[in-house]
Parts: C-alpha cells; structure tokens; sequence
C-alpha cells in the first residue's frame, strides 16, 4: 500500500475514533488526542467507550504499534504533518453548530510551530468554517504555514467502520493543489482499491476503487449538511406519507417499495416509523436552517422536516391511546430506548422521548433494550424497571410497545409474547412485523402507516399456536449489500 503519513486526529468520539483506527487500518502512523485523560488512558489499555462493530479489531490489531492514544496535542503535532480535527460540534441554544472546541484547536496548532501542517476539518461544519480555521490560525501565528481542508464524514453509528473502509465517496475539499495531493495519498490505499486486496482487510474483494471527489471547502462543507438534510427530508416525507395511508388503508411500506424501486428515489431512508433521532441528523438540520437564515435564505423545507418528525412521535402516543384507551396507570412492556438498532446511543432518541411522555401519564414501564439500557439508566428515573429479555418486558403488560429497530426483535416468539401479555397489543413504532402474520400470532398489531387492526373478540383470540416467529422486514445493515 502507498507510503505511510504521519497523522494526528484530535477527538476521540465517534467520528475521531473511528477515523483515527480506520486510518492506521490503511497503513498510516496515527496518533489520536483528547483532552478526557480518563478516556485516553481507557484506550491506551484497549477499553473501546463506544459501541461500533470492527472497532474492538483495528484496535486489537494497531492499538500501541500504529494507532496511540494521548492528551497532549503539542507531542502528537511534533509528530505529524496532517492533523484531523474531529472534535463536537454541538447544537448552540440558536440552533447553531457551537464551533468553539474547533476554535480552540485551531489556536493550538496556530502555535505549534513545526513547519507546514495540513489542517483535515472532520467534524461536521457549517460552510466557511475552513475560512475562519485559516483566518484564526494566520492571526494568531502569521509565520505558520499550513493549508486546512475539509473532508466530511459520512458515517453511521454502528456501521461506521464498514463506512469508512467502504464509502459510497470520499469527499474532499481543498483550494490548493499540495493538499489535494496529500489528502489523494491518504486515501490512496481505497481509491486504487488495493487495501481490498490485502489479506485481512475488514472489507475484501471490492471490484474497484472507492470514488474521490475532490472539489472545493465550501462545497465539501455543503456537501455533507445537504447530504444528512435531505435523508432527513427523505424520512420526513415518507412519514408523512405513512400519515395518509394510514387515513385510506393503504400499506406504506408497500407504497416506499413501489416509490424505491425507481432508481431516480431509491429504496433506503424510506422506513417509515416514529421518526429519526441521533447526534446528527436533528443537529445538522438545525445547523444548516440556522446557517441558512444568516445568509438571508428562509430554509422553510427543513422546518417541515423538522416538524413532521415531531408530530410522528405526538400521532405514536395516540395510537398507543388508540390501543389502550386511558395511558394511567397502565403496564407498558417497552422494547427500545437507543435512536436505532445497532447502537448504545440514546443521544435524541425519539424511544426516550415517547418513553418520558408515557412517564408522566403515569404508566408503569418495564425497558429491554440490547444495547442502550446502561445509557437509558442515566436519564430515565428509578420507577422504570429494566429487565434483561423482551419476554420479561411483555409478561403482565397491557401492551407492547417496539420502539427501536434491533434486528433481534425480529426473531421474537409471538406466542411467547401473546402468552406473557395480560392484553395481546403489540404497537410497533418500527414496522418490523407483517400484519396478517401478526394476527395468525393472535396479536392485535398497530403500526405506523398501514391500517389497524379489526378488534379481536376475546373468543377470537386463538390459544398456544404452533411457533409463529415471524421474519420481519427490517433491513438489517446489510454488509453483502455493499460487500463487493
Ligand atoms: C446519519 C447519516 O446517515 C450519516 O451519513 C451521517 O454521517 C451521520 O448521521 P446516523 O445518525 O448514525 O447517521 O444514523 P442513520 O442510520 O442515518 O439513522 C438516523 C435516524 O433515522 C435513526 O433514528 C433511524 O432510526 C432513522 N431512520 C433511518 C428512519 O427513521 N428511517 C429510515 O429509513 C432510516
């Protein structure tokens, strides 16, 4: 593979941590920066604070020998000729991107002088931010030499890894032609496809090379904000859709698969349910219409996304009323607290917000959640018991409620479940189930866009059956998909 860089990433979240492994993954000399010695010391002993499949991996294989851990900036600096600056950017009261942790280290390398440096802007930020990097760092040290380049993250909690080693594009933005050269190189071993060839690549076999796009900063930032706003517009939209097929009786998910098969739509980011959440998308959307607004343009599309997704979780609470009549004092079993399957992360989570909503009604919840319940602890109060199986979840409940689309939910025994529950309702916020295999389960299933159930009279409401696990139809994230 193509020769070696020696490279710093500050931050040691999600998107720096991930990058920091992926590009010692690659052949590169990384080191990684955080000012939380608690967690550099976690990770120089190989404690992953984070839940991403392939990272326990790359840290086994590179942690210590071409992937370290520190909190001084100033030694990792004197070691490396790029830096990657994949620090948080969160949401200011405005609505914002608070972009003072970039302002911060945007000082600190201003002040290190130890030749030219290549400034990677990682985090997610908003267009001009590559001009404030190169204006603050040429005020605070006008001998430094240095160019700053953006080159967003496209990743996905929970396939991040399998994100960066096989991304749709690489997207780089640079306005000289030496840093468009060094960030070609970085990413060399992907784009001439020869790290798929390698033995132990975490992604073999891939035909051809990953695509780079390599165009301006002010593109590359914009890129990435319309990128997360418009899969967030695509959510949007089909709930919005899901709302009038509801009305009709119409199936939404058959009505995205006729919209998907157009290749013009495309069939991702069209699962209709109770809306999006995560450390981005709600953000980046806010960041981007604030954005917008202060360069005197009214991003009016992005408030509609913004409240549709609000509304799907306020149209969920009443369906569970649909179903249950008064919420007081009802056993609720609850699977679901992180903002999708495959991730510890709560952060937004629309679960936790239809589960604090059901807190102050005044019912009595008992929380499954493979992943997320240490995170879920944190915030919910003691009176929600958390148990260990969705089958404990359900035994007593009025009704079962799926909130977050693990893909262990699907292999759920609905026998099992219609047993344990004092009521056979399950209100599925994630559309994982088939209605009529549902019913076959003697379970009364409401879900989000399609028409809910005729009443089961208690004669109706068959007794054991035989084992009626039921396939779902959650697209789990699917490797082979763009496995090549
Ligand atoms: C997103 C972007 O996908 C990624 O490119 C960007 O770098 C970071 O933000 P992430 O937030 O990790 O990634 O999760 P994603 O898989 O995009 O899901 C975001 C939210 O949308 C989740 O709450 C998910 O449940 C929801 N979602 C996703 C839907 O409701 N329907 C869908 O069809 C897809």
């Amino acid at each position: 593979m193509n020769l070696s860089t020696n490279i710093a990433v500050v931050g040691s979240g999600y998107v720096g941590l991930v990058t920091a492994a992926c590009l010692a993954e690659l052949g590169h000399s990384v080191v990684c920066v955080d000012v939380d010695e608690e967690k550099i010391n976690a990770l120089q002993r190989g404690q992953i604070p984070i839940y991403e499949e392939w990272l326990p991996e790359l840290l086994q294989r590179h942690g210590g020998r071409r992937l370290c851990f520190t909190t001084s900036l100033d030694s990792a600096l004197r070691e490396s000729s790029v830096v990657f600056i994949a620090v948080g950017t969160p949401s200011a009261e405005s609505g914002e991107a608070d972009l003072s942790y970039v302002e911060k280290v945007a000082r600190d390398l201003a002040c290190s002088a130890y030749g030219y440096r290549l400034i990677v802007e990682k985090s997610t930020v908003p267009v001009y931010t590559c001009e404030w990097i190169r204006r603050t760092m040429a005020m605070s040290s006008p001998e430094a030499k240095f160019d700053v380049v953006s080159n967003p993250e496209f990743l996905r909690e929970g396939t991040a890894v399998l994100d960066f080693l096989l991304p749709d594009r690489i997207v780089v933005g640079a306005d000289s032609d030496r840093a468009a050269r060094v960030m070609q190189d970085i990413y060399k071993p992907l784009t001439s496809g020869a790290y798929y060839q390698t033995r132990d690549a975490i992604v073999s076999g891939a035909a051809k090379g990953a695509q780079l796009i390599l165009t301006s900063t002010k593109s590359a930032e914009i890129i990435k904000h319309a990128s997360n706003a418009f899969l967030a517009t695509k959510i949007s939209f089909i709930n919005a859709v899901a709302s009038i097929c509801e009305k009709v009786g119409a199936d939404v998910t058959e009505v995205a698969m006729g919209m998907g098969s157009d290749s013009r739509i495309g069939s991702r980011f069209l699962m209709s349910g109770i809306g999006y959440g995560g450390s981005c998308f709600p953000k980046d959307l806010k960041a981007f219409r604030s954005f917008a607004h202060d360069l005197g343009y009214e991003f009016k599309l992005l408030d509609e996304v913004m409240k549709i997704n609000e509304d799907q979780r306020q149209s969920f609470l009443k369906k569970i009323r649909s179903a249950v009549w008064n919420l007081r004092g009802k056993r609720l079993g609850v699977l679901g607290v992180t903002f999708k399957g495959g991730t510890d992360d709560i952060r937004e989570s629309p679960a936790i917000a239809i589960i604090e909503a059901l807190i102050r009604e005044r019912c009595t919840l008992s929380v499954y959640d493979p992943g997320g319940a240490e995170r879920a602890k944190e915030v919910l109060p003691a009176s929600v018991t958390f148990v260990d199986d969705p089958y404990r979840a359900s035994s007593g409940a009025d009704a079962l409620l799926i909130l977050t689309d693990w893909a262990e939910f699907c292999n759920l025994d609905l026998n099992r479940v219609s047993e344990e529950l004092a009521q056979p309702i399950v209100i599925d916020g994630r559309n994982l189930f088939d209605p009529q295999k549902m019913a076959q389960a003697g379970l009364l299933y409401y879900s989000v866009g399609r028409s809910n159930p005729t009443k089961l009279e208690p004669s109706e409401r068959p007794g054991l059956r035989s084992q009626a696990s039921v396939q779902c139809d959650i697209p789990e994230y699917d490797a082979t998909s763009r496995k090549c």
